[in-house]
């Protein structure tokens, strides 16, 4: 198949976006949550695929085999914000407005001003996932290496600059995990997950998820989904991994890459993690929002 060319990264309303994400615009600022949806937010490459995976057994694992066995993971958690062109062309608005399950687990990377606003209306639970910058930022490179709906990232130093700069699509790293913090203090219906938490104790993370949602698994139902969202299960299981996605080049590199925190430290040189650092605490003084870089 030939590889439709890269798109390009422009400024849309302070924010670096590609047409991708921004051709839906007015039906996504129209978009009609409901009280019973759950919204998953997080800036790209923070652990987004894994949590909707858990969230998509939480709800779904006992009611349909088919479900876990035939529909790809994309399409039972719809990415709001996506209008992605082609035969037929995808449309996250359209399939959310098409799922006939309840609830609708919802995949958006929108800074926290950009959601619409019936989310703030309807009050639905929003899950926020953040991970810390350096391994976001080397996740994303490989990210864009492989996918050819995203722009070109070049070389690893560039892209890192760009990082920094929040030249990345949906803009900055910094401004996205601080508008989210920020917007959680005053809401209680938004749970802020770390992805190294998730690491470091998935069954604590996922106790906590489901205490938020008011769900409550058996131990054997928690057992099952901590299996399944594995790593390497997920590395192997087609409608998870990414495989089924048209414009994800795995000859480049995977989707599910390494599912660690610390792999900056393979790309990081020295003078790039010290010139990093210094931005880093100028960009986020004055929060109380901590991240870990290693475990
Ligand atoms: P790496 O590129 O560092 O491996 P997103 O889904 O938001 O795009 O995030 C993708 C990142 O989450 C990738 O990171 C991917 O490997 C990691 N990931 C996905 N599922 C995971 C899991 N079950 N356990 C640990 N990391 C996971």
């Amino acid at each position: 198949m030939e590889q439709p060319s890269r798109p390009v990264l422009f400024d849309f309303h302070g924010v670096s976006m590609t047409k991708y994400f921004t051709d839906n615009w007015d039906n996504v600022q129209n978009f009609k949550a409901r009280p019973d949806d759950v919204l998953l937010a997080s800036f790209p490459k923070a652990g987004n695929t894994w949590v909707s995976y858990v969230l998509d057994l939480l709800y779904f694992s006992q009611m349909s085999a088919t479900r876990q066995d035939s529909v790809p993971l994309h399409e039972r958690v719809p990415f709001l914000e996506l209008l992605m062109p082609g035969i037929p062309s995808v449309s996250g608005v359209d399939e959310l407005n098409k799922l006939t399950t309840s609830p609708r687990i919802i995949k958006t990377h929108l800074p926290v001003h950009f959601v619409p606003k019936s989310f703030w209306e309807q009050n639905p639970k929003i899950i926020y996932v953040a991970r810390n910058a350096k391994d976001t930022a080397v996740s994303y490179f490989h990210f864009d290496r492989m996918n050819t709906a995203q722009p070109e990232p070049g070389d690893w130093s560039s892209f890192l600059q760009r990082f920094i700069e929040g030249k990345m699509v949906f803009g900055s790293w910094y401004d996205h995990v601080r508008g989210w913090w920020d917007k959680k203090q005053t809401s209680s219906n938004i749970l802020y997950l770390f992805y190294e938490d998730m690491i470091e104790d998935t069954e604590r993370e996922l106790s906590r998820l489901c205490s938020f949602l008011g769900l409550s698994p058996t131990a054997e139902m928690k057992k099952q989904v901590i299996e399944k969202v594995l790593f390497n299960n997920m590395r192997k299981n087609q409608m998870v991994n990414g495989s089924l996605d048209e414009v994800l080049d795995f000859k480049i590199s995977p989707f599910m890459r390494k599912g660690k925190v610390g792999d900056w430290r393979n790309h990081f040189t020295i003078a790039q993690n010290e010139q990093f650092d210094e931005d880093y605490k100028k960009k986020m003084k004055n929060t109380n929002l901590e991240f870990r870089t290693v475990l």
